[in-house]
């Protein structure tokens, strides 16, 4: 499986997810990044272009380091510096209140221990410092819901441990924030078991 996620996964990625259909929203989706930033399963760094040109400095975990050769490229065509650390965000090594926004672009649903997660990064945000989501999940549509845990199983192998059905309301009502907001949408051009879309701000 290491080999699934290390080489071809990293390999298919940028074919699947590098789409102008995207931009606009990563673009939205980090118009308020500002201050000290963490960015959660960066991948192969897709959000660096749509950083607003303030940004000039950020912190990134992901731990497969197979798509560290993608990143690198884009690191070396951004004007951000990236302290990218290898590591999982269930455990992180650093201190209470640390950063002032936290990003994170369709990656609650591959992290294994998704609340431990949640668990971590409200600890590391500061207070009134903003998580911001963009995240596909579980949709209300009880038909289109059926599908994706129909689903799952190969969902879980083709898009290296990616789930369908993340309950992103109920994660984010796990933490104590003092506001979610989260528009929800199908995005265009996916298939509706793929494409149900949260994007928010939660306010610590
Ligand atoms: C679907 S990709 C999203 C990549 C990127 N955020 C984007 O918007 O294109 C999911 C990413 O989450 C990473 N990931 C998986 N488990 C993780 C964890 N426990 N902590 C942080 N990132 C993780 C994967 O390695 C992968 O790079």
């Amino acid at each position: 499986m290491k080999i699934y996620s290390n080489f071809i996964f990293p390999r298919i990625y940028d074919c699947v997810m590098d789409k102008p259909g995207w931009y606009k929203h990563r673009k939205k989706q980090l118009e308020s990044a500002e201050g000290k930033i963490l960015e959660i399963g960066v991948g192969t760094g897709l959000n660096l272009p749509h950083y607003p040109s303030h940004v000039r400095q950020i912190t990134t975990v992901d731990p497969n380091p197979g798509m560290n050769k993608k990143l690198q490229n884009r690191i070396n065509q951004s004007e951000i510096e990236v302290d990218q650390k290898i590591i999982s965000s269930e455990e992180l090594p650093f201190e209470d209140e640390a950063f002032d926004c936290i990003v994170s672009t369709i990656t609650l649903c591959s992290i294994r221990d998704v609340n431990q997660a949640v668990n971590e990064l409200f600890r590391v945000l500061k207070p009134g410092g903003r998580f911001l989501f963009f995240e596909h999940g579980a949709s209300p549509d009880p038909k289109v819901a059926n599908w994706q845990r129909r689903m799952n199983w190969i969902q879980k192998h083709v898009g290296d441990g990616c789930t369908l059905s993340l309950d992103v309301p109920k994660l984010f009502s796990s933490q104590p924030f003092s506001s979610v907001e989260m528009d929800t949408f199908y995005l265009n051009k996916t298939p509706k078991t793929h494409g149900f879309m949260y994007q928010g701000i939660a306010i610590k």
